[in-house]
């Protein structure tokens, strides 16, 4: 389920949005509780309502169907890695990633994008707009950590999954998603162009990013921490490692391409170099034809650039936008 259908969107026939308001209602209120006491005292088991919030509705992966009748072959949950203060930054990527779940990308992969916030510290304002993000949108996913460079968030965002999911949506599928992302939140993806490069991409023991040195292509020991996946096979294995756990804090990347390393995991890595890039300027000729990210995208105006060129920004000739 893309998060243009959330159930929390006021929106539909109200045989639809009944029982889902309630599904909302049910799973938010212990959210909101959460939120509105002292988030010093957040609990594990309290993070963990808000992620089944944000997937208790959501359809089993491996048998996606969407409105148009077409079946989804994979799925992948795309954690942005962002902070609370960041309301703005969140609602433009919302849109950028809205303006792409387009029939043909449903019909090929059921891509659920969610913000990865640390829940300390919290300042009220924050708390308060955060929460209201989660009910109006459903793609919020708070995990008890500190929000400090390097302090072990990522870990957090990996361990904490297979509980806050549930495990599996679907018996039969045995996971909730087949990939698991984690991508910073001055990258721009290109959804289509990442389903794309992972289609016919091994679902299990898999490792793809931009992987450094960039040309192994073979196994390269970690990948940029832009950007890169995991399949949920690893994603529990994280969850469930002592050695991962005591691991847990260092330079992001790198620590998570130590884990598998140290693990002996992710035999099956994919180099997405080049497709993944730092943003040079503006020019055309500075975005590859086959992006499927583009990275360093802190300032607005780079952001603008980039979606520019990739056509998110363009206008059907009918919308009724100008009064001239
Ligand atoms: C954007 O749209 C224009 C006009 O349809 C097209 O020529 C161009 O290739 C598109 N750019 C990208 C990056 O898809």
């Amino acid at each position: 389920m893309s998060f243009i259908q959330k159930p929390c969107y006021y929106t539909g026939s109200l045989v639809v949005l009944l029982p889902l308001t309630l599904l909302c209602l049910i799973f938010l209120l212990p959210l909101s509780t959460y939120l509105s006491n002292h988030l010093a005292a957040a609990s594990g088991a309290a993070s963990g309502c808000l992620g089944t919030a944000n997937v208790a509705a959501a359809p089993a992966a491996g048998d996606i169907e969407d409105a148009g009748g077409h079946h989804s072959d994979f799925s992948i949950l795309i954690g942005v890695h962002t902070m609370a203060r960041k309301h703005s930054r969140r609602h433009l990527i919302r849109m950028a990633y809205a303006l792409q779940q387009t029939a043909p990308l449903r019909g090929a992969a059921r891509v659920d994008v969610r913000f990865a916030l640390c829940a300390r510290p919290m300042q009220p304002e924050h708390r308060a707009f955060v929460a209201m993000e989660a009910r109006a949108y459903g793609d919020v996913l708070l995990f008890d950590c500190a929000e400090s460079a390097d302090q072990g968030k990522t870990y957090t965002y990996f361990a904490g999954l297979p509980a806050m999911l549930g495990g599996a949506a679907d018996p039969g599928s045995g996971r909730p998603y087949d990939y698991v992302m984690k991508v910073d939140d001055d990258t721009f993806l290109r959804l289509d162009a990442l389903v794309e490069a992972l289609r016919d991409a091994p679902r299990e023991d898999m490792y793809c990013g931009v992987g450094l040195p960039f040309h192994d292509r073979a196994f390269p020991p970690f990948m940029l921490g832009m950007g890169y996946l995991l399949s949920w096979d690893l994603v529990e294995w994280i969850a469930s490692s002592d050695m991962v756990r005591r691991e847990a804090i260092g330079a992001e990347d790198v620590t998570t391409g130590k884990w598998l390393n140290m693990g002996n995991k992710a035999k099956n890595r994919v180099n997405i170099f080049p497709r993944m890039y730092d943003y040079k300027s503006a020019k055309a000729e500075d975005f590859l034809e086959s992006t499927i990210g583009v990275h360093q995208l802190k300032e607005d105006i780079r952001w603008a650039h980039t979606l520019e060129h990739f056509n998110l920004t363009t206008l059907k000739p009918s919308s009724k936008l100008y009064n001239f």
